[in-house]
């Protein structure tokens, strides 16, 4: 269902002591500005029990950066959906650019962890996104075309209720160059034209949200598009008072 909601991507960043004070951080900036934004922390995995804590459910959801595609069994250092979900993660990224390109993720293992997602009730974040070659060719709406097509169109129409997209072209990642609210616009409204021609209304009515050095300063401009239901937040997301800042410039 579509609605404004904010995810923190903290990739692999913070350690036990880091990650504890940019969670009371965060608390304690709520407390200061309350945002009426849905909030997700996503976490290193080891520390998804820290951000899960009884004094944080009322601030905000709790994410898994990367799911296994594989139901259970003997698969070292994978994490099931199943154990993400018993332990009160609300959200999994899925097909995040970094880990296509250093996981060598393929479109099957995505689905795959897609529907894993699907049957365990954890949100599927599926991230799309192009890189600059293919900005700067003109190609980038074919890349995000088969990207979407290759994953998601495989879904049923009901599924479709329980995922959101997030659109991050690779070369505004952690690059502090960020796409312009027109160009990120354009390919957030091709996303959901596409949805839309395929699964009806559960296609339109999902949440894009739109991810790459998003902060303070360009959030209020990207979320005042018609088509940016929120954002995928990296670096921004590891200080309390820009995350925060962040949430309030819907
Ligand atoms: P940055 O905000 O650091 O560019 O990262 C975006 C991102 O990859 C979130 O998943």
């Amino acid at each position: 269902m579509r609605r404004n909601l904010l995810l923190g991507n903290w990739k692999q960043n913070t350690t036990r002591a880091s990650a504890l004070e940019l969670l009371g951080g965060l608390k304690a900036e709520l407390e200061k500005s309350p945002t009426k934004t849905e909030l997700g922390v996503i976490p290193p995995a080891l520390f998804i029990d820290l951000a899960i804590g009884q004094q944080y459910t009322s601030c905000f959801a709790v994410g898994i950066q990367n799911i296994s595609k594989t139901v259970k069994g003997a698969f070292t250092g994978e994490i099931g959906a199943d154990m993400a979900a018993s332990a009160g993660v609300k959200y999994a990224l899925v097909g995040h650019s970094e880990r296509r390109a250093y996981f060598n993720e393929s479109p099957e293992d995505l689905a795959g962890k897609l529907m894993r997602c699907l049957e365990n009730n954890l949100i599927p974040v599926y991230c799309v996104g192009e890189e600059l070659s293919d900005r700067k060719t003109g190609n980038y709406l074919n890349v995000i075309d088969a990207q979407i097509k290759a994953v998601l169109f495989g879904l049923n129409t009901k599924d479709l209720n329980n995922i959101i997209v997030a659109y991050e072209p690779i070369w505004a990642i952690g690059t502090g160059e960020t796409a312009s609210a027109e160009q990120a616009q354009e390919v957030h409204a091709f996303i959901r034209n596409l949805l839309a021609n395929k699964f009806g209304a559960s296609g339109s009515d999902i949440s894009i949200l739109y991810g790459g050095s998003c902060k303070p300063s360009n959030s209020e401009e990207l979320f005042s598009q018609p088509d940016i239901d929120g954002g995928l937040i990296g670096a921004a997301a590891l200080n309390a008072q820009d995350f925060i800042a962040i949430a309030n410039s819907f």
